[in-house]
């Protein structure tokens, strides 16, 4: 299994909206994949229509009172699960501070489910937080929408410093740009940040549009209610162009 984060301590970049869409592609092409929703806004649940996990969830997660099976939710769609997320995440950093060894319990937590999924997607909350620290240690690569703005590109900036600091050369990072607007001129000629960025930014970007912002009111991945949409088209490149860096 290959484990592939969605982070940015930025919020509002489009992580959950690619979480959701490039987990939805792999399971069409027959691969199994499992989503875990790690934001107590739970907007990946919503957007799957699945309930949140209840009171408690974080806590007893941590503590071993519940097993990470126990929340597992199938969605509408074959080969794709979610491990629903709701407020009582809000816990789930400081419990995993408390309880030590946060990336070793996070492991241990995800342990029995390696065996049935080809890849496991975090939808990362926005913070650098002892739960995303985890989650990076956890993980084969690092997904990070990147909105084509100078203060991103010193949010990247922090992330390579951050990175380094601990010593994460086994991950991944993997930038692209994000809800690209042709209408601004910064996004329309996005050189300038490529040019600076401290990790290489993939090819294919994620366009402005309005399509994709009505995930909110489809409830479902954008190709699934505009299958020949250029939104569709941008998830399933840049898809592809990740699988073939993992
Ligand atoms: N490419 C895009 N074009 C238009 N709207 C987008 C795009 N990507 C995300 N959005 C919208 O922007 C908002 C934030 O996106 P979201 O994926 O939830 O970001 P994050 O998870 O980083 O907070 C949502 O309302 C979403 O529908
Ligand atoms: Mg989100």
């Amino acid at each position: 299994m290959r484990a592939l984060a969605v982070y940015n301590v930025k919020g509002g970049v489009g992580k959950t909206s690619v979480s959701v869409n490039l987990a939805w592609l792999a399971a069409r092409e027959g691969r199994r994949a499992l989503l875990w929703d790690l934001d107590p806004q739970g907007a990946a649940s919503f957007l799957f229509r699945v309930d949140g996990p209840g009171k408690g969830a974080g806590k007893r997660l941590v503590r071993g009172k519940w097993e990470l099976s126990d929340l597992l939710r199938g969605t509408d769609f074959p080969g794709l699960d979610l491990i629903p997320a709701d407020s009582s995440y809000r816990k789930l950093d400081l419990a995993l501070a408390e309880a030590g060894r946060p990336a070793r319990r996070l492991a241990d937590l995800i342990a029995p489910l390696v065996a049935g999924y080809d890849f496991l997607f975090f939808d990362c909350p926005p913070s650098l937080s002892v739960l995303a620290e985890a989650v990076f240690a956890l993980s084969d690569a690092l997904l990070v929408p990147t909105v084509p703005t100078p203060l991103s590109l010193r949010a990247l900036e922090q992330l390579a410093v951050h990175l380094s600091d601990k010593k994460r050369e086994h991950l991944q990072v993997l930038p692209f740009l994000s809800m690209v607007d042709r209408r601004k001129r910064i996004h329309r000629s996005s050189e300038w940040i490529r040019q600076r960025s401290p990790f290489p930014i993939l090819g294919a970007e994620i366009p402005y549009l309005s399509h994709i912002e009505e995930m909110g009111l489809r409830r479902a991945p954008v190709p699934v209610y505009a299958p020949a949409s250029p939104g569709a088209r941008a998830y399933g490149e840049l898809w592809e162009e990740v699988r073939g860096r993992l």
